[in-house]
């Protein structure tokens, strides 16, 4: 693997000596947040870096959805959640931006693939014409372009009329990728993207990984670590809603400097 060099980081703070390789795209800085009286995640800070892949591992329930979701405020749908802390993107704070906006700005596809009960090309055109595309000529542009990123275009340029609800479980995922990537976001956020699909759905998902993070930067929770090894540039490892370590996928799957990111990654342990 050819990794960037990267501040050796970690759990509790931007830790380390050496400048980033580049101002980060997100940054979160001793973030908490809370279901009800719950304290789900505890003092996260971490620098999500541009153009790159970053990948949240860690075992069930420990916080990672949580803290993809603190990203676009997405939350906020939850009834008695709270985030206290802080969260920059491009240096400005999150929760001071219009959520619409944050929203579009950082997309999110699920880990159950939920498109509309909409046909294939209006699930992608959805929104472009929210954001005020109307013309057909660049509706249709943009829901090739959209659907050539997310390698589903040859599967589907002769039915796109057809229900999304007709496609495979792969291919309703690739569709919610081209839905999410129709709108240009700055951000992608993944939570367990590949969870429900075969080996072949999901080499396409990480092919696709490696392609869009040219125009895009790119966060993705898994539970599977050869996964995690191939796709993504840095790594974290969440534990009990903290962040034990953070850093390039080299040194978390090869040298670990915490205990605890060795017995998980080496299966010791969760
Ligand atoms: N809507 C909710 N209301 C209350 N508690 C919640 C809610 N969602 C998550 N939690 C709790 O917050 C903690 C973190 O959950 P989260 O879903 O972020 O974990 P996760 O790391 O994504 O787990 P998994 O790998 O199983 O998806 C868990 O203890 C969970 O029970
Ligand atoms: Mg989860």
């Amino acid at each position: 693997m050819n990794l960037p060099s990267v501040n050796k980081g970690a759990a509790s703070g931007e830790v380390g000596q050496r400048p980033p390789e580049s101002a980060p795209k997100l940054k979160s800085t001793n973030l908490d947040f809370y279901y009800g009286t719950y304290k789900a995640l505890q003092g996260i800070s971490l620098s999500i870096h541009p153009n790159r892949v970053t990948a949240f591992i860690g075992p069930s329930g420990c916080g990672k959805s949580t803290f993809l979701r603190t990203l676009n405020r997405m939350y906020e749908t939850v009834r008695h959640t709270r985030a206290e802390g802080e969260i920059l993107l491009d240096g400005e704070d999150i929760f001071a931006l219009e959520v619409s906006q944050l929203r579009r700005r950082v997309g999110m596809v699920f880990q159950r693939s939920n498109p509309f009960p909409k046909s294939i090309f209006e699930n992608v055109a959805y929104g472009p014409r929210v954001n005020g595309t109307t013309r057909k000529a660049d509706l249709q542009e943009r829901v090739e372009r959209s659907l050539r990123r997310s390698a589903l275009w040859e599967e589907v340029k002769d039915k796109l009329h057809k229900s999304a609800y007709d496609l495979s479980g792969g291919q309703q995922q690739r569709l919610c990728i081209a839905r999410a990537l129709a709108v240009d976001p700055e951000v992608l956020l993944l939570d367990e993207p590949c969870s429900a699909l075969d080996p072949i759905a999901t080499a396409k998902i990480e092919d696709l990984l490696f392609q869009i993070k040219d125009s895009c930067t790119v966060v993705i929770v898994t539970h599977n670590m050869q996964q995690a090894a191939r796709v993504a540039d840095y790594t974290g490892f969440f534990l009990l809603g903290k962040m034990i370590e953070f850093d390039s996928t080299k040194v978390i799957f090869k040298t670990p400097s915490r205990k605890e990111t060795e017995d998980y990654i080496t299966g010791r342990f969760g």
